[in-house]
């Protein structure tokens, strides 16, 4: 279901959300690292989220599937609506969420399994056992991470036989299984040469027909190349949201135009 953002926001976006992201704060026991987010992800768009090292990129990133539910003491505050429901609600299982969800790393890491049971895994996680329907979708997952060309004559090969950019695109496959509505990306070319990171860029830009794409990327000339709207954070605080030719070319915040402009970062 979309919803306008306008409806929720004190901003004033129009755009189809998606996400929904309010007051949210996060804490690492005392350590306040979110605080006090409020902006809308655009819907089957790629979102990019800029700032300077240990600004909250990958803390806000992985709020969005329940990451730091994994360890404890740690601590949200206020919302992430998903269609409606706060995803952050403890009555919600975090395990759906991930499914839906779904997140890439910065560095490739397959599992210790052959290619075909990387991908399978999450169709096995939500205890699918009709052969069937593994092999339909591990090949449409394959596909739909540009990956099933290479590999489809070496599918029980291990994991790590691939190249690096052919283990990111497996993580992506693994990633897409579950169907998700939501893909989440933290720098996840950050580990691979200029051709593997051209090839992902590609691939990403082409599954937002699909799904929501967020991405964490330490590169502004990679945000500026491919994303839709960036983000920029700054001491855990999202400073500014705009279409990303805005951001890049007409900020209007001070410190938005100094991360550009490489004062800052
Ligand atoms: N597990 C953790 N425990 C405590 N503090 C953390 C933890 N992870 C990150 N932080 C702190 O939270 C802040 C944001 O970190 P992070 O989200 O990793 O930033 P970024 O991804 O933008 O570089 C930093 O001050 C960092 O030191
Ligand atoms: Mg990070």
């Amino acid at each position: 279901m979309v919803k306008e953002f306008s409806e929720h926001s004190p901003n004033s976006y129009t755009f189809p959300a998606k996400a929904i992201v309010q007051n949210l704060n996060f804490f690492y026991g005392s350590f306040h690292a979110l605080k006090n987010n409020n902006f809308a992800i655009p819907e089957n768009q790629v979102t990019a989220l800029i700032g300077p090292s240990g600004c909250g990129k990958t803390t806000l990133l992985r709020c969005f599937n329940r990451m730091h539910d994994l360890y404890p003491g740690n601590r949200y505050g206020g919302e992430i609506l998903v269609d409606s429901v706060n995803i952050l609600s403890k009555k919600v299982d975090p395990i759906e969420v991930r499914m839906r969800i779904s997140m890439v790393f910065q560095k490739p890491n397959p599992f210790p399994k052959s290619i075909y049971e990387n991908v399978a895994y999450g169709l096995r996680v939500r205890g699918e056992k009709r052969r069937s329907i593994i092999d339909e979708k591990v090949e449409q997952a394959l596909r739909g991470a540009a990956l099933w060309d290479e590999v489809k004559d070496r599918l029980n090969d291990s994991g790590y036989e691939l190249s690096g950019g052919q283990q990111q695109r497996l993580c992506i496959a693994r990633a897409l299984i579950t169907d998700p509505e939501i893909v989440l990306f933290d720098e996840p070319t950050s580990a691979l040469d200029p051709i593997a990171t051209a090839g992902i860029e590609e691939l990403i830009n082409h599954l937002k027909e699909q799904v929501t794409i967020i991405i964490v990327t330490h590169s502004m000339q990679q945000a500026a190349r491919f994303s839709d709207y960036t983000a920029f954070m700054y001491l855990g605080e999202l400073m500014e949201f705009n279409q990303t030719e805005i951001i890049f070319s007409n900020p209007s915040n001070m410190r938005t135009k100094d991360y550009i402009s490489g004062k800052i970062g």
